[in-house]
C-alpha cells in the first residue's frame, strides 16, 4: 500500500498539482451520475467536529477522515488537518493512505474557482475576502487562475492573520485593501470569498449592505456544520443559491436556516451544461459551499495516478489467506 505524505504531494508545486486538481474534479463532476453518494456523517462536540467522507464509482472507493477545531491555532495547529483513503473496488484491498489537509484546501479552492467561473461575473476583478486563516491563500490563488483579480479588500478578526496574509500576498502584484470589518470588505466587491472558522451563528455583514450589488457571486466556505454559518439570513433568501450535493448542505450549509425546501442547482448541474450559468436576472448568487466527498475522491484518484510516495507493508502478507493465524508463528 503507497503512504503518501505532505511533502510528497508538495514536491510537484502549486501550479502544477492545482492544474491537476482542477481537471480531476472537472472530470469527475462531469460523470457525477457513476458515483455512488451520501451525505457525510459527523460527530460534534462543544468545540469541533470529525467527519467521515465516503465516495466511490466502479473502480474505487474513498473516504476523508477530516475534523474542524476552531480553537486549534491558539494550541499552536491546524483548525482542520485530514487523511485519505482509496481502495481498490475489485477486491476491496485499500490501496493508498495520504494526507488529505493540503489537498482539503487545494479541491475547496479549486470547487471555488470552478463555480465561479460558472457563476461570476467574467470581468470579475475585485475580490473580498473575510477570514485570512490556512484556506486564504489557496482561494486567492484559485480565484486567479480564472480572473484577473487586481484588488482583494479583506478582514480578519485577528491581526495577526492579517498580517501574515498581507505578507504573503506582498509580491502578488494585487492591490491589497486591508478593512476593518466584513462592511468595508463588501464595498464593491465582484466577487465574496468568506472563510471564518467560529462554531456559531455569525453575520459577517448585512444584507443591506450588498443587495445592490447585483452582479455579486459569493462563495461561502466556512458555514459548513449544523449552527455554523457566516451570512445575513436575508441574503440567503434573496439569492440563487448553487450547492454541492443539496442532501448534505441542507444541514450544514448556509441554507440550514431556511425552512422546507429550498430551491437551488448543484453544481455538477451547471458544469455539465443541464442548468445555465450567470443568467443576467440572477443578481446575487450564493455557492453554498460545505466541502463534498467527490472532490476528496478525485484528489485521491489523482494522487493514485502519480508515482509519488512510498510502499508500505501495513496489511498481512499470507501465502494462504485462510492462514491468518500463520503471522504468529515464526
Ligand atoms: N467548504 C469547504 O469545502 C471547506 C473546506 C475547508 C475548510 N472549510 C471551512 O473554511 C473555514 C476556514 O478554514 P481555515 O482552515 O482557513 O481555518 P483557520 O482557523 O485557519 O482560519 C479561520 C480564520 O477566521 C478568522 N475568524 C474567525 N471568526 C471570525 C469572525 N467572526 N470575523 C472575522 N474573522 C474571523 C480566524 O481568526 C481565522 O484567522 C472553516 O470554517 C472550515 O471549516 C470549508
Amino acid at each position: 500500500m503507497k503512504i503518501i505524505t505532505t511533502k510528497d504531494i508538495t514536491r510537484s508545486g502549486l501550479d502544477a498539482l492545482f492544474a491537476d486538481a482542477l481537471r480531476f474534479l472537472e472530470e469527475d463532476l462531469g460523470r457525477w451520475q457513476e458515483f455512488k453518494k451520501s451525505a457525510r456523517h459527523a460527530i460534534h462536540y462543544e468545540h469541533g467536529v470529525f467527519e467521515l467522507m465516503p465516495c466511490a464509482d466502479n473502480a474505487h472507493y474513498s473516504y476523508k477522515y477530516v475534523n474542524a477545531h476552531p480553537g486549534n491555532p491558539a494550541l499552536g495547529k491546524l483548525s482542520i488537518v485530514a487523511l485519505g483513503m482509496l481502495a481498490d473496488v475489485a477486491t476491496g484491498y485499500p490501496q493508498l493512505v495520504c494526507d488529505m489537509t493540503l489537498l482539503t484546501a487545494i479541491r475547496t479552492a479549486a470547487m471555488s474557482a470552478l463555480a465561479a467561473k460558472h457563476l461570476a461575473k467574467p470581468d470579475s476583478k475585485v475580490l473580498g475576502l473575510i477570514g485570512t486563516g490556512a484556506q486564504s491563500e489557496f482561494q486567492v490563488y484559485a480565484m486567479r487562475q480564472m480572473f484577473n483579480i487586481t484588488t482583494i479588500r479583506y478582514y480578519d478578526h485577528d491581526v495577526a492573520a492579517m498580517q501574515k496574509f498581507a505578507q504573503n500576498m506582498k509580491d502578488s502584484g494585487i492591490t491589497l485593501v486591508a478593512c476593518k470589518d466584513g462592511e468595508e470588505v463588501v464595498q464593491g466587491v465582484d466577487i465574496l470569498t468568506t472563510c471564518i472558522c467560529e462554531k456559531a451563528r455569525v453575520k459577517l455583514f448585512d444584507y443591506a449592505s450588498v443587495k445592490d450589488n447585483t452582479h455579486l457571486f459569493i462563495n461561502a466556505i466556512g458555514g459548513d456544520c449544523p449552527g455554523k454559518t457566516e451570512l445575513d439570513i436575508e441574503l440567503v433568501r434573496n439569492a440563487r443559491i448553487v450547492v454541492e450535493f443539496y442532501e448534505q448542505t441542507k444541514y450544514e450549509g448556509e441554507i440550514q436556516h431556511l425552512e422546507g425546501e429550498v430551491a437551488h442547482d448543484e453544481i455538477w448541474e451547471i458544469v455539465q451544461g443541464l442548468k445555465p450559468g450567470r443568467r443576467a436576472e440572477d443578481g446575487i448568487i450564493l455557492f453554498d459551499s460545505v466541502g463534498f466527498a467527490l472532490a476528496d475522491f478525485s484528489m485521491m484518484r489523482m494522487l493514485h495516478k502519480r508515482e509519488i510516495g512510498s510502499e508500505t507493508e501495513i496489511l498481512p502478507q499470507l501465502e494462504n489467506p485462510k492462514d491468518l493465524i500463520s503471522l504468529f508463528k515464526s
